[in-house]
């Protein structure tokens, strides 16, 4: 293969760590089709059941990419480099992703660029979009996902430091869960949020204990709810339906305030001005809210189009942008990582 450098290659990008078969065509920086589809297989199951979340990833990876090229109205020919997520996520679901990325670039004779999944979330802040401006470096990130939740300190695309996280549930998975103790249906979050915007936030008071340094402890809180929710069950049956709003609400308030805490300890900490969202979570009206507030004392906050919040493949794409930039292509041997 003869690598003619471009300094706006045509990359095509795969998705596949979860429960999310997504392919996106990016010139350089800019998407020019983002299409994801979102498996409904689990939503009866309260989680993403892996080996049916594998086998629809598996019907679901060909028409994906097919309508992508279609969207950006670009030829398989055209296509320069190959950017796929390597990790972390589920095994089964990670092998459809990877092998089709494998497969596709000996067929197009393209190089393949691996990409970590959390990094992308991270950087998809960096994809340009004239609706939206681009942090400049350093930035905070804070990454809420179903399986992650943590501070980056981003210096460069190539340096995104660790500067804090959970030490037991994500954020997402604390919706989630919280969701499936009322009823609610997988993922449970986006519908509480739904619920929780006509419910009153002060009406229960929940506490998400704020852990040293900056990092993040949810699992009490889903405890605390849990053992509430079974004490008013038996006060009166009727509870969480009579209340679901602002259990909700209150729910939703004290993640969100949590979240903020801590993203503020570390903004100070690294007396940083910048401050971005990423993740599945971002996309929490709450959060987002609380966010363009931190706008008002002084911070430039970045907040992402919903489209590049929950699992896509454009955020993997740009990653592999400024791979290509640096060289750092993979090799077809390399395996998919879980964590
Ligand atoms: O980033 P993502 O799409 O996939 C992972 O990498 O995990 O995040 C999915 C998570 C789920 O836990 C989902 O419930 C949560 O993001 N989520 C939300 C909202 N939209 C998605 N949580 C609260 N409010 C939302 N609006
Ligand atoms: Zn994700």
């Amino acid at each position: 293969m003869l690598l003619e450098e471009k300094q706006s290659p045509m990359i095509l990008a795969i998705e596949s760590s979860c429960d999310d078969t997504a392919v996106a065509v990016l010139k350089g920086a800019k998407v020019l089709s983002n299409i994801v589809a979102s498996q409904l297989e689990h939503s009866d199951f309260g989680g993403v059941v892996p080996e049916l979340a594998s086998r629809a990833h598996m019907q679901n990876m060909v028409p994906v990419y097919l309508k992508a090229l279609e969207m950006a109205q670009v030829n398989a020919d055209k296509i320069d480099v190959i950017a796929y997520t390597n990790g972390p996520g589920l095994m089964g679901s990670l092998l459809v992703g990877t092998s089709f990325a494998k497969s596709l670039a000996l067929a197009l004779d393209v190089p393949l660029i691996q990409v970590n999944h959390i990094e992308a979330h991270v950087l998809a802040h960096l994809i340009q979009n004239d609706k939206q401006s681009n942090p400049t470096f350093p930035y905070v990130c804070l990454t809420v996902s179903g399986g992650h939740t943590q501070l980056f300190y981003v210096k460069s695309p190539s340096s995104i430091i660790p500067i804090g996280g959970t030490i037991d549930d994500a954020a997402g998975e604390a919706f989630d869960k919280i969701a499936k103790m009322l009823g609610l249906s997988y993922p449970g979050g986006p519908l509480l949020d739904r619920l929780a915007q006509n419910g009153d936030p002060n009406k229960f008071k929940f506490v998400a204990p704020i852990y040293k340094h900056v990092d993040f402890t949810f699992s009490g809180l889903k405890t605390a709810v849990l053992y509430f929710l079974q004490k008013s069950i038996k006060d009166d049956v009727a509870f969480i339906e009579k209340n679901l709003n602002d259990i909700c609400a209150s729910v939703q308030k004290t993640i969100v305030d949590a979240l903020m805490k801590q993203s503020l300890n570390a903004l100070n900490k690294f007396s940083c001005k910048q401050f971005a969202i990423a993740g599945g979570v971002s996309a929490n009206s709450a959060l987002r809210f609380a966010v363009k507030d931190l706008d008002k004392k002084g911070f430039d906050v970045y907040i992402p189009d919903f489209q590049f919040c929950t699992d896509n493949a454009a955020m993997i794409g740009v990653v592999g942008y400024y791979k290509y930039l640096d060289k750092m292509f993979s090799s077809i041997s390399v395996t998919p990582q879980t964590k």
